[in-house]
């Protein structure tokens, strides 16, 4: 007998720039992984609301979100792709779920302890509960595996707790999931300070590059990249993170291995190297550009992608939530 497919959910937040990080990170694996597994994926815009948002900018972001990841290869037939708002079952699952998460778990989230820094006048309460929503998009789907850069991690160990602990309560119901992290890329750095993850809401400009950034502010980035004073194009994250987060780059983008980029670039120094990666970065998202550009002007089509793909994720996902409501004794 066939073995039924496998199954992959994951999601970004739509929160105005994706980055080269989240890219190389996550959605080349989720195009890439598309072929051998039934994927779902979601805009996480209720994630994105943990930090203040103008409504027009959060509907405007989540709409180029949605036509930027069609345009890097996420294909709506064959996968689920959907906006997290429009599939109600997340924020009731969640709600659930908080009630079986606890208040130590969640206060030793790393990324809770950074955001809370960073956005002292506003640590809300969804900040502090936001991965519990994250466990609850992926338990809703019952997947096998989740495919995330290395500062979801965490989350996901989280997720794997939080099924345990209901299955052993309530019996089987959630499949316990395996998390995806990519040997190489999972974890981007700055390109101001290669000790520091590449994020979207760095302030400086610099320390982060843009898939819809032009082909000039690519190159200009990586020519300003943070190295070292040596001249050896060398892999050594330790001594060299600068390079060798620009060795991972364009390892990620051209498939080299470290052995054949120290080859390529021996006896060339630093600016005929980062010259090379802009332009090599700025060559393979332009047809991404292209695509983007032509997709955004078509609200249509866009619209009947994730009417189509809420309507999919809903039926599935209320599957669970029956089930889960069923088990704890809410009145059917
Ligand atoms: P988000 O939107 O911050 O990032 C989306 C994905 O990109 C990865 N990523 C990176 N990978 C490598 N290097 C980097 N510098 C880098 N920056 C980001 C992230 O690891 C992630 O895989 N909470 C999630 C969104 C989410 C989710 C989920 C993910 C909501 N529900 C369920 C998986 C499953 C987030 O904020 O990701």
């Amino acid at each position: 007998m066939e073995e039924p497919a496998k199954t992959l959910f994951s999601a970004i937040q739509p929160s105005g720039i994706i980055t080269i990080g989240n890219y190389f990170g996550a959605i080349k694996n989720w195009v890439e992984l598309q072929d051998d597994y039934n994927c779902m994926f979601a805009l996480a815009d209720l994630h994105a609301i943990t930090v203040f948002q103008r409504p027009e900018n959060l509907k405007k972001n989540t709409l180029e979100a949605y036509a930027l990841l069609l345009a890097c290869g996420i294909d709506a037939e064959k996968s689920l792709f959907f906006i997290q708002s429009q599939v109600n079952t997340h924020s009731q699952l969640a709600w659930i779920l908080d009630c079986y998460t606890q208040f130590g778990e969640l206060s030793r989230m790393t990324q809770f302890k950074d955001k809370s820094t960073k956005h002292s006048d506003n640590i809300n309460c969804g900040l502090f509960a936001y991965p519990v929503l994250m466990v609850a998009d992926i338990l809703l789907y019952q997947v096998d595996m989740v495919p995330i850069g290395l500062d979801q991690k965490q989350h996901l160990e989280l997720t794997r707790t939080v099924a345990e602990r209901f299955n052993f309560l309530y019996g089987e119901t959630f499949k316990i999931t395996e998390a995806y992290i990519p040997k190489n890329g999972s974890k981007i750095m700055s390109l101001q300070d290669p000790g520091r993850k590449m994020s979207k809401s760095d302030e400086n400009l610099n320390a982060w590059v843009a898939i819809l950034d032009s082909k000039d502010e690519i190159i200009k980035k990586f020519k300003r990249a943070v190295t070292d004073s040596d001249s050896c194009v060398r892999y050594d994250d330790k001594a060299k993170p600068g390079i060798s987060n620009l060795m991972t780059i364009y390892s990620c983008a051209t498939g080299k291995s470290f052995d054949e980029i120290e080859k390529e670039f021996d006896g060339v120094g630093y600016g005929k190297f980062k010259e090379a990666i802009g332009e090599c970065i700025a060559d393979k998202f332009a047809p991404v550009q292209s695509r983007f550009n032509e997709l955004i002007k078509d609200k249509e089509y866009l619209e009947k992608c994730y009417r189509k793909g809420a309507k999919e994720a809903f039926e599935i996902s209320n599957r669970t939530l029956n089930e889960v409501m069923k088990k704890i004794g809410f009145v059917q």
